[in-house]
């Protein structure tokens, strides 16, 4: 059941291109325009939605904040991303016009159940983005958008992360389509970037001897950070979280930008630290901002691990190591720096005899609030 590999863990990570590509399966009509029939809503009610409020939790929340770099530069529309059990103890400010996406792998989350319900009470349009048919969020919500990622067994996830991203960036571009927003008309670009993506997975995927050798030396280690800034920031949280979970070590994720806000306080010599570097081609210069951060911690001797596309040559100098990811628009990154990091959780939880599918005081879905 395991299909040859040691964990189910392994084996999902494994499943990463096809779970990426599947949900990107027949979202598309002939002409290449993105067409969503599935979601039964009528196209005018999606038309006048005004705000967007992701509700999630853990690794289906790190997916929401991605998504809200993407869905606010195609469409325009604020995206808000709240915590499931945040959400409804903060006055939300919900109406007819407000859509409620929430994400979940399982679909029986209970604090994400509560918050949809809560939304819809509210007047909210409450779309789905689920993994598991037939459960109980997506019985509760106007619309589905299922992932199509297969059964994740693993408490840790990420097969579903990935699926959830792309369905996210899914939603996203067909909204800007319906709206025709400034970026309707590169809709169709980026799904075939996106089509791309699962050969990437695949590629970086046969590259990871490097990162697992790096995890099982490190096994000992009591404090990783994770660094990253954009659609980085929410990867460096995931990568710290898959860290926590699976290998109990304290790990944090940073936006690379408050480093110099407080936490670079932290830093003191042999700290690793993980960064997740923008492509060059990243807007705004952030690519050379991260860049500088890297160089300041390195100078007060963090071990920097640096996750960086290839070709980029400019973190060479100051990275202990590089791993390199392929290239991709920078909204569509986290499919890829992502990786590296589940496949570094995973190896150093194995290196310290632990157990990878289950680690303790753990339950793959939370139905209790
Ligand atoms: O089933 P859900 O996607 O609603 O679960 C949400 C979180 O409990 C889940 O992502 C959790 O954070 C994972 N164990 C992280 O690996």
């Amino acid at each position: 059941e395991k299909g040859g590999y040691d964990t189910f863990m392994e084996k999902e990570i494994n499943e990463q291109p096809q779970a990426v590509g599947d949900t990107l399966l027949g979202r598309t009509d002939e002409s290449g325009a993105l067409s969503l029939d599935e979601l039964r809503i009528p196209e005018e009610k999606l038309r006048q939605v005004d705000r967007i409020t992701i509700v999630a939790c853990g690794t289906a929340a790190y997916a929401g904040m991605v998504a809200k770099y993407a869905i606010e530069h195609w469409t325009r529309i604020p995206v808000e991303v709240a915590l499931a059990h945040e959400f409804r103890y903060c006055d939300p400010i919900v109406d007819e016009r407000t859509l409620v996406v929430s994400i979940s792998q399982s679909g029986e989350t209970m604090d994400t159940l509560m918050a949809v319900k809560h939304a819809r009470d509210l007047g909210a349009l409450t779309i789905s983005i689920c993994n598991t048919h037939g459960s109980t969020i997506p019985r509760e919500s106007d619309a589905v958008l299922y992932t199509h990622a297969g059964p994740e067994i693993a408490v840790a996830s990420t097969k579903a992360f990935l699926a959830q991203i792309t369905a996210c960036y899914v939603l996203g571009l067909y909204l800007a389509q319906l709206r025709g927003g400034v970026h309707a008309d590169n809709a169709g670009q980026v799904m075939s970037e996106l089509h791309e993506v699962p050969g990437k997975i695949d590629q970086l995927l046969h590259t990871m001897g490097r990162v697992r050798e790096i995890a099982r030396f490190m096994a000992d280690t009591r404090s990783v950070l994770f660094l990253g800034r954009q659609v980085g920031f929410p990867v460096a949280m995931e990568g710290a979280l898959k860290l926590k979970e699976l290998a109990y070590i304290h790990a944090e994720g940073f936006a690379a930008g408050e480093l110099k806000h407080g936490p670079i306080a932290l830093i003191e010599p042999g700290q690793p630290v993980f960064i997740v570097v923008p492509g060059p081609d990243t807007p705004h210069g952030l690519h050379g901002k991260v860049v500088s951060n890297i160089q300041e911690i390195r100078a007060r001797g963090a071990r920097t691990l640096v996750i960086a596309e290839e070709g980029d040559e400019a973190v060479v100098p100051f990275a202990d190591e590089v791993i390199r990811v392929p290239h991709t628009s920078p909204l569509l990154q986290p499919l890829l720096t992502v990786v590296p990091l589940q496949v570094f959780a995973l190896e150093l939880s194995t290196a310290k005899g632990l157990d990878v599918d289950q680690p303790r005081n753990l339950a793959k879905s939370v139905t209790v609030e």
